[in-house]
Protein backbone atom coordinates (compact mmCIF):
# COMPACT_ATOMS: atom_id res chain seq x y z
CA UNK A 1 0.00 0.00 0.00
CA UNK A 2 1.47 3.22 -0.95
CA UNK A 3 2.29 5.85 2.22
CA UNK A 4 0.25 8.87 2.54
CA UNK A 5 1.42 11.49 4.78
CA UNK A 6 -1.27 12.11 7.66
CA UNK A 7 -0.37 15.08 9.88
CA UNK A 8 -4.06 14.32 11.36
CA UNK A 9 -3.01 11.14 12.46
CA UNK A 10 -3.60 10.01 16.20
CA UNK A 11 -0.31 11.01 18.02
CA UNK A 12 1.26 12.62 15.41
CA UNK A 13 1.43 15.84 16.86
CA UNK A 14 3.32 14.22 20.06
CA UNK A 15 5.57 11.96 17.86
CA UNK A 16 5.94 12.95 14.35
CA UNK A 17 9.34 10.87 13.77
CA UNK A 18 7.96 7.45 12.94
CA UNK A 19 5.92 9.08 10.14
CA UNK A 20 9.22 10.92 9.02
CA UNK A 21 11.08 7.77 8.67
CA UNK A 22 8.36 6.69 6.65
CA UNK A 23 8.44 9.64 4.57
CA UNK A 24 11.79 9.26 4.00
CA UNK A 25 11.96 5.84 2.90
CA UNK A 26 9.18 5.84 0.72
CA UNK A 27 9.38 8.45 -1.19
CA UNK A 28 11.84 11.88 -0.37
CA UNK A 29 9.93 13.74 -2.94
CA UNK A 30 6.47 13.15 -1.80
CA UNK A 31 3.10 14.39 -4.06
CA UNK A 32 0.32 14.50 -1.40
CA UNK A 33 -3.30 13.90 -2.57
CA UNK A 34 -4.02 17.35 -1.04
CA UNK A 35 -2.04 19.12 -3.71
CA UNK A 36 1.34 19.64 -2.22
CA UNK A 37 4.94 18.26 -2.27
CA UNK A 38 6.81 17.11 0.77
CA UNK A 39 10.79 17.03 1.67
CA UNK A 40 12.27 14.96 3.47
CA UNK A 41 15.93 14.11 3.42
CA UNK A 42 18.42 16.28 4.51
CA UNK A 43 20.01 16.92 1.12
CA UNK A 44 17.02 17.79 -0.36
CA UNK A 45 15.61 20.38 2.11
CA UNK A 46 19.01 21.98 2.70
CA UNK A 47 19.60 22.99 -1.57
CA UNK A 48 15.99 23.89 -1.50
CA UNK A 49 16.58 26.27 1.52
CA UNK A 50 19.41 27.93 -0.63
CA UNK A 51 17.84 27.20 -3.59
CA UNK A 52 15.70 30.59 -5.65
CA UNK A 53 12.90 28.74 -5.16
CA UNK A 54 9.74 31.83 -4.12
CA UNK A 55 7.76 32.44 -1.39
CA UNK A 56 5.12 34.12 -3.07
CA UNK A 57 1.80 32.28 -3.78
CA UNK A 58 0.81 33.72 -6.98
CA UNK A 59 3.46 31.87 -8.21
CA UNK A 60 0.93 28.89 -7.17
CA UNK A 61 -0.84 26.73 -10.29
CA UNK A 62 -2.28 24.09 -8.76
CA UNK A 63 -3.90 24.99 -5.31
CA UNK A 64 -3.89 23.00 -2.39
CA UNK A 65 -7.14 21.51 -1.01
CA UNK A 66 -6.28 23.60 2.27
CA UNK A 67 -5.59 26.78 0.78
CA UNK A 68 -9.07 27.33 -1.34
CA UNK A 69 -10.30 29.37 1.81
CA UNK A 70 -7.28 32.10 2.43
CA UNK A 71 -6.12 32.08 -1.30
CA UNK A 72 -9.47 33.45 -2.13
CA UNK A 73 -8.44 36.18 0.37
CA UNK A 74 -7.54 40.15 -0.49
CA UNK A 75 -3.37 40.73 0.66
CA UNK A 76 -4.53 42.84 3.93
CA UNK A 77 -5.89 39.74 5.08
CA UNK A 78 -3.06 37.60 4.64
CA UNK A 79 -0.39 37.00 7.92
CA UNK A 80 0.88 40.52 8.42
CA UNK A 81 -0.75 41.79 5.30
CA UNK A 82 1.58 39.75 3.43
CA UNK A 83 4.34 42.30 3.54
CA UNK A 84 6.52 40.82 6.07
CA UNK A 85 10.27 39.68 4.98
CA UNK A 86 9.01 36.30 4.81
CA UNK A 87 6.73 36.31 2.51
CA UNK A 88 8.83 38.61 -0.31
CA UNK A 89 10.90 37.62 -2.67
CA UNK A 90 13.85 39.42 -3.91
CA UNK A 91 14.20 42.57 -4.87
CA UNK A 92 11.73 43.47 -1.97
CA UNK A 93 12.99 40.58 0.42
CA UNK A 94 16.43 42.10 -0.28
CA UNK A 95 15.63 45.82 0.91
CA UNK A 96 13.46 44.98 3.90
CA UNK A 97 15.74 42.66 5.23
CA UNK A 98 18.78 45.28 4.97
CA UNK A 99 16.23 47.84 6.86
CA UNK A 100 15.54 45.57 10.01
CA UNK A 101 19.05 44.34 10.10
CA UNK A 102 20.04 47.77 10.54
CA UNK A 103 18.22 48.18 13.51
CA UNK A 104 17.77 44.20 14.59
CA UNK A 105 21.46 44.42 15.44
CA UNK A 106 24.39 41.41 17.08
CA UNK A 107 25.19 44.27 19.54
CA UNK A 108 21.30 44.49 20.03
CA UNK A 109 21.20 40.53 21.07
CA UNK A 110 24.74 41.11 22.98
CA UNK A 111 23.72 43.44 25.23
CA UNK A 112 20.41 40.87 26.21
CA UNK A 113 22.47 38.46 27.96
CA UNK A 114 22.35 40.00 31.57
CA UNK A 115 18.93 40.81 31.22
CA UNK A 116 18.45 36.83 29.96
CA UNK A 117 20.69 35.73 32.84
CA UNK A 118 18.28 37.24 35.53
CA UNK A 119 14.97 36.31 33.91
CA UNK A 120 16.03 33.31 34.00
CA UNK A 121 17.34 32.73 37.51
CA UNK A 122 14.19 34.35 38.92
CA UNK A 123 12.39 31.56 37.39
CA UNK A 124 14.48 29.18 38.64
CA UNK A 125 14.22 30.25 42.01
CA UNK A 126 10.32 29.90 41.74
CA UNK A 127 10.49 26.28 39.98
CA UNK A 128 12.68 25.64 42.90
CA UNK A 129 10.06 27.20 45.94
CA UNK A 130 7.95 25.48 43.96
CA UNK A 131 9.42 21.91 44.16
CA UNK A 132 7.01 20.77 41.44
CA UNK A 133 6.35 23.19 38.12
CA UNK A 134 5.28 23.78 34.44
CA UNK A 135 8.96 25.08 32.90
CA UNK A 136 6.87 26.07 30.24
CA UNK A 137 4.79 28.45 32.11
CA UNK A 138 7.44 29.42 34.48
CA UNK A 139 10.42 29.88 31.73
CA UNK A 140 10.63 29.05 28.37
CA UNK A 141 7.49 30.90 27.59
CA UNK A 142 8.04 34.13 29.73
CA UNK A 143 11.67 34.30 28.76
CA UNK A 144 11.32 34.84 24.86
CA UNK A 145 7.94 37.04 25.57
CA UNK A 146 9.54 39.03 27.86
CA UNK A 147 12.74 39.35 25.84
CA UNK A 148 11.18 39.95 22.75
CA UNK A 149 9.13 42.50 24.28
CA UNK A 150 11.56 44.45 26.13
CA UNK A 151 14.05 44.51 22.81
CA UNK A 152 11.48 46.09 20.62
CA UNK A 153 10.15 48.24 23.12
CA UNK A 154 6.52 47.14 23.70
CA UNK A 155 4.68 48.84 26.53
CA UNK A 156 3.66 46.38 29.70
CA UNK A 157 0.28 47.21 29.54
CA UNK A 158 0.24 45.34 25.82
CA UNK A 159 1.42 42.74 26.70
CA UNK A 160 -1.73 40.36 27.51
CA UNK A 161 -3.93 41.24 24.63
CA UNK A 162 -1.15 40.92 22.48
CA UNK A 163 0.29 37.81 23.85
CA UNK A 164 -3.26 36.06 23.44
CA UNK A 165 -3.63 37.29 19.67
CA UNK A 166 0.02 36.08 18.47
CA UNK A 167 -1.14 32.70 19.98
CA UNK A 168 -4.25 32.81 17.68
CA UNK A 169 -1.98 34.16 14.93
CA UNK A 170 0.47 31.63 15.05
CA UNK A 171 -1.58 28.31 14.06
CA UNK A 172 -1.79 30.73 10.81
CA UNK A 173 1.45 29.16 10.10
CA UNK A 174 0.17 25.62 10.08
CA UNK A 175 0.24 24.77 6.77
CA UNK A 176 -2.66 22.48 7.32
CA UNK A 177 -4.57 25.01 9.39
CA UNK A 178 -8.51 23.43 10.14
CA UNK A 179 -10.62 25.77 8.16
CA UNK A 180 -13.03 26.90 10.71
CA UNK A 181 -9.96 28.45 12.76
CA UNK A 182 -9.23 30.44 9.44
CA UNK A 183 -12.08 32.98 10.65
CA UNK A 184 -10.28 33.46 14.12
CA UNK A 185 -6.82 33.78 12.78
CA UNK A 186 -8.09 36.45 10.11
CA UNK A 187 -9.65 38.30 13.23
CA UNK A 188 -6.42 38.24 15.13
CA UNK A 189 -4.57 39.16 12.22
CA UNK A 190 -6.76 42.39 11.56
CA UNK A 191 -6.39 43.17 15.15
CA UNK A 192 -2.89 42.30 16.08
CA UNK A 193 -2.54 44.86 12.29
CA UNK A 194 -4.33 47.88 14.35
CA UNK A 195 -2.82 47.50 17.60
CA UNK A 196 1.23 47.57 16.25
CA UNK A 197 -0.31 50.16 13.73
CA UNK A 198 -1.52 52.38 16.67
CA UNK A 199 1.93 51.26 18.31
CA UNK A 200 4.23 52.32 15.95
CA UNK A 201 2.49 55.59 15.78
CA UNK A 202 2.86 56.28 19.28
CA UNK A 203 6.38 55.20 19.15
CA UNK A 204 7.18 58.04 16.87
CA UNK A 205 6.38 60.22 19.74
CA UNK A 206 7.81 58.08 22.20
CA UNK A 207 11.20 57.18 20.94
CA UNK A 208 13.04 55.02 23.19
CA UNK A 209 16.16 53.15 22.92
CA UNK A 210 14.69 49.90 21.69
CA UNK A 211 14.50 48.07 18.33
CA UNK A 212 11.00 49.67 17.41
CA UNK A 213 12.76 53.38 17.72
CA UNK A 214 15.54 52.44 15.63
CA UNK A 215 13.37 50.39 13.17
CA UNK A 216 11.06 53.75 12.64
CA UNK A 217 15.05 55.36 12.00
CA UNK A 218 16.34 53.18 10.23
CA UNK A 219 17.52 53.96 6.41
CA UNK A 220 18.97 53.13 3.48
CA UNK A 221 20.31 55.40 0.86
CA UNK A 222 17.51 57.26 1.30
CA UNK A 223 15.40 54.23 1.81
CA UNK A 224 12.93 53.75 4.51
CA UNK A 225 9.91 51.59 5.45
CA UNK A 226 6.77 52.66 4.55
CA UNK A 227 4.21 52.52 7.40
CA UNK A 228 2.20 49.39 6.63
CA UNK A 229 6.17 47.62 5.72
CA UNK A 230 6.79 48.59 9.33
CA UNK A 231 4.53 47.09 11.19
CA UNK A 232 4.16 43.56 9.01
CA UNK A 233 8.34 43.66 10.54
CA UNK A 234 7.80 44.30 13.85
CA UNK A 235 4.54 41.55 13.80
CA UNK A 236 7.17 38.91 12.40
CA UNK A 237 10.05 40.09 15.05
CA UNK A 238 7.84 39.64 17.77
CA UNK A 239 5.79 36.63 16.52
CA UNK A 240 8.86 34.53 15.76
CA UNK A 241 10.89 36.14 18.65
CA UNK A 242 8.28 33.91 21.18
CA UNK A 243 6.25 31.46 19.28
CA UNK A 244 9.56 29.81 17.93
CA UNK A 245 11.94 29.93 20.74
CA UNK A 246 9.40 28.46 23.73
CA UNK A 247 9.51 25.60 21.83
CA UNK A 248 13.51 25.42 22.17
CA UNK A 249 13.75 26.33 25.00
CA UNK A 250 11.17 23.74 26.84
CA UNK A 251 11.98 21.22 24.39
CA UNK A 252 15.50 21.24 24.98
CA UNK A 253 15.03 21.09 28.65
CA UNK A 254 12.56 17.85 28.03
CA UNK A 255 15.43 16.53 26.52
CA UNK A 256 17.70 16.86 29.79
CA UNK A 257 15.07 15.42 31.62
CA UNK A 258 14.51 12.43 29.51
CA UNK A 259 18.61 11.86 28.98
CA UNK A 260 19.91 12.60 32.31
CA UNK A 261 23.01 11.29 30.99
CA UNK A 262 23.27 13.82 28.70
CA UNK A 263 22.37 16.54 31.43
CA UNK A 264 24.93 15.16 33.41
CA UNK A 265 27.37 15.22 30.52
CA UNK A 266 26.59 18.88 30.39
CA UNK A 267 26.83 20.08 34.24
CA UNK A 268 30.15 17.93 33.76
CA UNK A 269 31.28 20.32 31.20
CA UNK A 270 29.28 23.58 30.99
CA UNK A 271 31.78 24.15 28.09
CA UNK A 272 29.24 21.86 25.58
CA UNK A 273 26.36 24.32 26.28
CA UNK A 274 26.52 26.06 22.56
CA UNK A 275 26.86 22.53 20.94
CA UNK A 276 24.00 20.91 22.83
CA UNK A 277 21.84 23.69 21.84
CA UNK A 278 22.72 23.21 18.53
CA UNK A 279 21.75 19.25 19.22
CA UNK A 280 18.65 19.77 20.98
CA UNK A 281 17.76 22.43 17.93
CA UNK A 282 17.99 19.83 15.81
CA UNK A 283 16.44 16.91 17.80
CA UNK A 284 13.28 18.56 18.14
CA UNK A 285 13.21 21.26 15.96
CA UNK A 286 11.36 23.99 17.14
CA UNK A 287 10.00 24.69 13.31
CA UNK A 288 9.12 21.97 11.14
CA UNK A 289 8.13 22.90 8.01
CA UNK A 290 9.44 25.76 5.56
CA UNK A 291 7.57 26.30 2.76
CA UNK A 292 8.21 27.54 -0.94
CA UNK A 293 6.58 27.75 -4.25
CA UNK A 294 8.48 26.81 -7.18
CA UNK A 295 8.96 29.11 -9.73
CA UNK A 296 10.97 26.06 -11.45
CA UNK A 297 11.52 22.55 -11.58
CA UNK A 298 13.21 21.26 -8.52
CA UNK A 299 14.81 17.26 -9.16
CA UNK A 300 14.84 14.79 -6.14
CA UNK A 301 16.29 11.98 -6.81
CA UNK A 302 14.83 10.67 -9.78
CA UNK A 303 11.79 12.51 -9.53
CA UNK A 304 11.17 16.16 -10.41
CA UNK A 305 8.44 18.82 -8.14
CA UNK A 306 7.04 20.74 -10.94
CA UNK A 307 6.84 24.45 -11.21
CA UNK A 308 3.86 26.21 -9.55
CA UNK A 309 3.44 24.02 -6.74
CA UNK A 310 3.47 24.01 -2.59
CA UNK A 311 6.77 22.35 -1.79
CA UNK A 312 7.20 22.08 1.76
CA UNK A 313 10.64 21.29 3.24
CA UNK A 314 10.27 19.18 6.64
CA UNK A 315 13.09 20.25 8.66
CA UNK A 316 11.85 17.97 11.30
CA UNK A 317 12.29 14.95 8.90
CA UNK A 318 15.60 16.07 7.35
CA UNK A 319 17.22 16.84 10.95
CA UNK A 320 16.88 13.49 11.59
CA UNK A 321 17.66 11.67 8.11
CA UNK A 322 20.22 8.33 8.90
CA UNK A 323 21.38 9.45 5.83
CA UNK A 324 23.25 12.47 6.90
CA UNK A 325 23.72 12.10 10.33
CA UNK A 326 24.51 8.39 10.61
CA UNK A 327 22.55 5.77 12.21
CA UNK A 328 22.65 6.91 15.85
CA UNK A 329 20.18 10.03 14.06
CA UNK A 330 17.55 9.52 16.76
CA UNK A 331 19.83 10.04 19.48
CA UNK A 332 20.44 12.66 21.32
CA UNK A 333 24.02 12.93 22.14
CA UNK A 334 25.03 16.76 23.12
CA UNK A 335 28.78 15.99 22.14
CA UNK A 336 27.65 15.12 18.69
CA UNK A 337 30.46 16.91 16.24
CA UNK A 338 28.11 17.99 13.80
CA UNK A 339 25.33 18.92 15.13
CA UNK A 340 25.78 22.73 14.28
CA UNK A 341 24.49 21.60 10.47
CA UNK A 342 21.20 21.21 11.69
CA UNK A 343 18.52 22.74 9.11
CA UNK A 344 16.39 24.29 11.88
CA UNK A 345 17.48 28.10 11.23
CA UNK A 346 16.85 28.29 7.80
CA UNK A 347 19.84 28.67 5.15
CA UNK A 348 19.88 30.98 1.87
CA UNK A 349 18.36 34.51 1.52
CA UNK A 350 15.35 33.80 4.43
CA UNK A 351 18.38 32.37 7.03
CA UNK A 352 16.78 33.67 10.34
CA UNK A 353 17.67 36.85 11.44
CA UNK A 354 16.62 35.91 15.02
CA UNK A 355 19.25 32.68 15.42
CA UNK A 356 21.33 33.98 17.64
CA UNK A 357 19.25 35.33 20.14
CA UNK A 358 17.11 32.30 20.27
CA UNK A 359 20.37 29.97 20.62
CA UNK A 360 21.86 32.92 23.54
CA UNK A 361 18.40 32.47 25.33
CA UNK A 362 18.04 28.85 25.18
CA UNK A 363 21.93 28.19 26.36
CA UNK A 364 21.71 30.01 29.51
CA UNK A 365 18.20 28.58 30.08
CA UNK A 366 19.35 24.73 29.70
CA UNK A 367 22.68 25.36 30.99
CA UNK A 368 21.56 27.04 34.22
CA UNK A 369 18.54 24.69 34.83
CA UNK A 370 20.82 21.61 34.65
CA UNK A 371 23.17 23.12 37.52
CA UNK A 372 20.57 24.02 39.52
CA UNK A 373 18.36 20.85 39.54
CA UNK A 374 20.77 18.02 38.82
CA UNK A 375 17.98 15.99 40.47
CA UNK A 376 15.19 17.05 38.24
CA UNK A 377 12.78 14.43 37.25
CA UNK A 378 10.06 14.92 34.57
CA UNK A 379 6.49 13.85 36.07
CA UNK A 380 4.51 14.91 32.54
CA UNK A 381 4.52 16.63 29.49
CA UNK A 382 1.91 17.77 26.92
CA UNK A 383 2.64 18.84 23.58
CA UNK A 384 0.76 21.84 21.52
CA UNK A 385 -0.60 19.54 19.47
CA UNK A 386 0.61 21.80 16.13
CA UNK A 387 2.37 20.19 13.34
CA UNK A 388 4.66 23.06 11.94
CA UNK A 389 5.24 25.92 15.30
CA UNK A 390 5.20 22.51 17.38
CA UNK A 391 6.63 21.81 21.15
CA UNK A 392 5.76 21.28 24.73
CA UNK A 393 2.41 23.24 25.75
CA UNK A 394 3.25 21.85 29.61
CA UNK A 395 6.35 19.88 31.07
CA UNK A 396 6.07 19.44 34.87
CA UNK A 397 8.88 18.64 36.70
CA UNK A 398 9.84 17.97 40.28
CA UNK A 399 12.94 19.34 40.94
CA UNK A 400 14.42 20.68 44.40
CA UNK A 401 17.42 22.73 44.08
CA UNK A 402 21.07 21.99 44.41
CA UNK A 403 21.33 18.56 46.01
C1 LIG B 1 13.16 33.11 9.56
C2 LIG B 1 13.35 29.36 12.60
C3 LIG B 1 13.68 32.39 16.39
C4 LIG B 1 13.09 36.10 13.38
C5 LIG B 1 13.23 31.85 10.06
C6 LIG B 1 13.28 30.65 9.26
C7 LIG B 1 13.31 29.60 10.12
C8 LIG B 1 13.30 30.13 11.46
C9 LIG B 1 13.33 28.11 9.74
C10 LIG B 1 13.32 30.58 7.73
C11 LIG B 1 11.96 30.43 7.13
C12 LIG B 1 12.04 30.25 5.62
O1 LIG B 1 13.12 30.08 5.06
O2 LIG B 1 10.96 30.25 5.01
C13 LIG B 1 13.46 29.87 13.88
C14 LIG B 1 13.63 29.06 15.06
C15 LIG B 1 13.72 29.91 16.12
C16 LIG B 1 13.61 31.26 15.61
C17 LIG B 1 13.72 27.54 15.07
C18 LIG B 1 13.91 29.64 17.59
C19 LIG B 1 14.27 28.53 18.10
C20 LIG B 1 13.58 33.66 15.90
C21 LIG B 1 13.70 34.85 16.70
C22 LIG B 1 13.49 35.90 15.85
C23 LIG B 1 13.30 35.36 14.51
C24 LIG B 1 13.99 34.89 18.19
C25 LIG B 1 13.47 37.38 16.09
C26 LIG B 1 13.47 37.98 17.19
C27 LIG B 1 13.04 35.59 12.11
C28 LIG B 1 12.86 36.43 10.93
C29 LIG B 1 12.87 35.56 9.82
C30 LIG B 1 13.07 34.22 10.35
C31 LIG B 1 12.70 37.94 10.90
C32 LIG B 1 12.67 35.93 8.37
C33 LIG B 1 13.99 36.07 7.66
C34 LIG B 1 13.80 36.37 6.20
O3 LIG B 1 12.74 36.13 5.60
O4 LIG B 1 14.78 36.89 5.61
N1 LIG B 1 13.28 31.51 11.40
N2 LIG B 1 13.44 31.18 14.25
N3 LIG B 1 13.36 34.00 14.59
N4 LIG B 1 13.17 34.28 11.72
FE1 LIG B 1 13.41 32.76 12.99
Amino acid sequence: MTFVFDPFAPGFTDDPYPQYARLRESAPAHEHPLGFWILSKYDDVARLQRSAQSVDERYLTTLPAWKSDSAELGKRNRMMGGLSMLDQDPPDHTRLRRLVSKAFTRKAVEALEPRVRSIVDSALDRIGAAGTADVVAELAFPLPFTVISELLGIPVLEHTRLRELTSVLVLGLEPLAEPELQAGIRAANSELLAMVGELTRWKRDHPGDDVLTALIAAEHDGDVLSEEELVAQVMLLYIAGHETTVNLVAGGILGMLRYPGQARLLREDPGLAANAVEELVRYDSPVHLMRRVTVEPFPVGDKEVPAGVFVLACLGAANRDPGHWGEDADELRIDRRDAHQNLSFGAGIHHCLGAALARMEARIAVERFVRRFPDAELESVRFNGRVNVRGPAEVKVRARAGA
